[in-house]
């Protein structure tokens, strides 16, 4: 597999450093009901058998839908980086998990009951054949279900975070700002269903849920600070905003410590006409 397209060199130099970035700041974040974002995903394919990861990373939404018996699971993602991780994990020992672009899936037709994505597809170009993938390789009424990231929840330090990160991204030289990641219209219930649609997707049910990211400051600014936009930053500048950070959000650090931190996902399933 050859990547040249700008972005994606990106998001590969990105995972060699930060192979497992997305789990480390998302798995401990709670629903409201106690679920983290991958149970909720889970959730959504709990009858599929044959079940492919777009976007996999370093496998743990794989080792989730692992814990149901008798389970083909299969993983695919750009980064061999992120990979490595989930091929070390004994509960995917026999996954397939592949080193690929999700715009020409490595996997034959029609070999899946259900296509997961927990905060990958909001990143992919050319989503129109990405949909067209996904949709040739579910069987009949096979079913899509992704998480994609919906912006801070308000009042709380992500959206502090958000405020502080995009000043310092507009003082940033040009060089040091990442490149145009995804398609917008995998942000948005409508979006979602111009995408689809015409791959023979039904209209998608849309959620929106606030994952709670609270907790002492160090753990908060290490859920924050793996966003893409930090990675091209030099030393300094990072340093600058975790000072910033740390100092932003000390009026609303309660009693015992911990900082409110929230971020909305986005919860959208479908299945194929
Ligand atoms: C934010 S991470 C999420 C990883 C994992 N799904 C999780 O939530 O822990 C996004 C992942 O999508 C992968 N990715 C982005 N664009 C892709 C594409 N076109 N094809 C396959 N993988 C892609 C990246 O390499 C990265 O591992």
């Amino acid at each position: 597999m050859t990547i040249t397209a700008p972005h994606e060199v990106f998001l590969q130099a990105f995972h060699a450093e930060h192979p497992a970035v997305t789990a480390e700041a998302f798995a401990g974040g709670r629903a409201p009901d106690g679920r983290s974002s991958y149970e909720l995903l889970c959730d959504r394919v709990t009858g599929a058998t044959r079940v492919l990861d777009l976007g996999c990373g370093d496998g743990l939404l794989l080792e989730l839908l692992a814990r149901t018996p008798g389970r083909e699971l299969a993983g695919v993602d750009l980064s061999s980086h992120s990979l490595a991780p989930a091929r070390s994990r004994p509960a995917l020992s026999e996954a397939t998990l592949e080193q690929g672009r999700a715009q020409e899936l490595p996997f034959p037709d029609g070999g899946f009951d259900a296509c997961v994505s927990h905060m990958a597809l909001m990143l992919m170009s050319e989503i129109e054949q990405v949909a067209a993938e996904v949709a040739r390789v579910l069987s009949p009424g096979g079913v899509l279900a992704c998480v994609v990231g919906g912006g801070a929840v308000g009042g709380e330090a992500y959206e502090r975070f958000l405020t502080l990160l995009r000043h310092t991204v507009e003082e940033a030289p040009a060089a040091q700002r990442i490149p145009a990641l995804g398609d917008r219209r995998t942000r948005s219930r409508e979006g979602l269903d111009e995408v689809l649609g015409p791959a023979g997707f039904a209209p998608v049910d849309w959620d929106s849920v606030p994952i709670d990211l609270s907790g002492p400051v160090e753990q908060v600014w290490a859920a924050v600070s793996g966003l893409y936009d930090l990675g091209p930053l030099d030393r300094a500048t990072v340093e600058g905003l975790r000072q910033a950070f740390f100092a932003e959000v000390k009026d609303m650090t309660t009693s015992d410590g911990r900082v409110p931190c929230a971020f909305t996902i986005r919860l959208a399933t479908t299945r194929l006409a």
